[in-house]
């Protein structure tokens, strides 16, 4: 092999390596993407139709017999306008979706709601943020 040659080769397997490794980050790149995907929000953004449906799944279970929202309901849990910015979704899905995981002995019951109507709920307490509370 001539020392020209001998270059070629060198240059191409760098060159070679340099694609296979940015091959191998756009893949776990797009595979971290695939995970956070995942969580039901992501797909589609809140609609004013989840949103009226959080409400309703809201009323079905009794939410309101403990909580209120722009002034309706009760006063076993805290009131829930602006809830959207004291906790992430992720907190407030975890937390809807199993009260007693996050914190055993609370008074909230555990319900088994779906994940779409957890995150119904969540689109309708987004829309109830802090500004309409009196604080
Ligand atoms: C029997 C009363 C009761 C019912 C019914 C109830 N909760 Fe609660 N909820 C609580 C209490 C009490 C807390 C405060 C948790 C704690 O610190 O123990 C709470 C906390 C919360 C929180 C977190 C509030 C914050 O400020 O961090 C959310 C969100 C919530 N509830 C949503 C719901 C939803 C949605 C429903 C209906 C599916 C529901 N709750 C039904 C009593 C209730």
């Amino acid at each position: 092999m001539t020392k020209e040659s001998t270059f070629r080769f060198l240059r191409f397997g760098l060159g070679f390596f340099a694609l296979l490794g940015t091959l191998v980050a756009v893949n776990v790149l797009a595979g971290k993407a695939g995970v956070t995907g995942e969580t039901p929000w992501s797909s589609s953004p809140p609609s004013t139709r989840d949103a009226h449906e959080g409400r309703t799944v809201m009323e079905r279970n009794g939410c309101f017999s403990c909580h209120s929202v722009d002034g309706f309901g009760g006063s076993i849990g805290p009131v829930l306008n602006g809830v959207g910015r004291r906790k992430t979704r992720d907190e407030l899905f975890g937390w809807i979706q199993s009260p007693w995981s996050v914190k055993p002995g609370t008074r909230m019951p555990q319900y088994h709601l779906s994940a779409e109507s957890i995150s119904n709920i969540i689109s309708y307490l987004e829309t109830k943020d802090s500004m309409q509370v009196n604080e």
